[in-house]
């Protein structure tokens, strides 16, 4: 696996592979890498001839200083593990200096209503960070193919949305969230619970799966009340939002309409660890 931290012979090197016509995938990560990754990138690796790893922790999309200090890193593992996969992965780790030529804050972007809600409510700045690196990485990178999970299905929307606006030539392939037997979504943030927060953060999914399973039956407000009720029993488990919105305005509701596709969406904090996840309805 080639590695490269420097833009100018990054860009070299992609150059060179497209003038011959390959396709190139990209999958962008923060690393501390997980199946759920491994899951984007193999499939990137079936459907172009290169894939590019990015990994970089971009500071500008957390809004708590103490998160982004905390957040997992483990560089060597991550090279490890990419290494083990396939001998066509090209990663791609900066540092902030590189990607932000020493002006380390976010571009200002109009996602309308897509950035409101949910995560956009709750951690301010966090999506125009998102939207400045992943920007950034786009113009560098010059994929054919990138693949985000949709267990940040937010940021999946709002990079859409960017790809959009920016008129990036760019195919986005949504990957379904991978989980844990139990349901646990997997998250670099997982690695931060003992395994007792783990069991209890499994009921985000039970919650998420009462949701689903009498989204037809049961009306909004029953819904939300049923799932405040099974919180109760669990102290250790902060929630922050449970929401049901609209797939494509993320919007949400407090009614529903007929052929609407809709997802319902919960980030909470569990001993000290914010994790999100959400499920579609239909
Ligand atoms: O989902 C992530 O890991 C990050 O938000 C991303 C898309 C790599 C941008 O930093």
């Amino acid at each position: 696996m080639i590695i490269f931290k420097n833009i100018p012979d990054f860009k070299n090197h992609i150059r060179k592979l497209k003038n011959d016509n390959f396709r190139i995938g990209f999958v962008p990560t923060m690393g501390a890498l997980h199946d759920g990754h491994i899951s984007l990138i193999k499939k990137s690796i079936l459907e172009n001839d290169y894939s590019v790893v990015s990994i970089f922790i971009n500071p500008t999309q957390f809004n708590d200083i103490n998160d982004f200090k905390s957040y997992p890193n483990d560089i060597s593992k991550d090279i490890e593990l990419l290494d083990s996969i396939s001998e066509n992965i090209i990663l791609f780790n900066p540092d902030a200096d590189e990607i932000y030529s020493g002006k380390v804050f976010s571009d200002s972007y109009d996602f309308g209503d897509l950035d409101k809600y949910m995560e956009g409510e709750h951690r301010q700045g966090h999506f125009q960070g998102v939207a400045t690196v992943v920007h950034k990485l786009f113009e560098i990178v010059t994929a054919d193919n990138v693949y985000f999970g949709e267990k940040d299905f937010q940021q999946l929307r709002i990079i859409e949305d960017l790809v959009l606006k920016i008129g990036f030539k760019l195919k986005i392939t949504r990957c379904e969230t991978i989980r844990q037997n139990d349901g646990l979504a997997l998250s670099s943030r997982n690695k931060k619970l003992d395994i007792s927060s783990q069991n209890i953060a499994t009921n985000l999914f039970k919650a998420l799966s009462f949701a689903k399973k009498n989204f037809e039956n049961l009306d909004l407000e029953k819904i939300h009340t049923n799932v405040e009720d099974l919180f109760e029993n669990f102290p250790q488990i902060s929630i922050e939002y449970f929401a049901i919105a609209n797939e494509k305005d993320l919007k949400p509701i407090k009614k529903k309409k007929k052929n609407q596709k809709y997802r319902a969406f919960i980030a909470a904090d569990i001993s000290g660890v914010r994790l999100i996840d959400n499920i579609k309805l239909y």
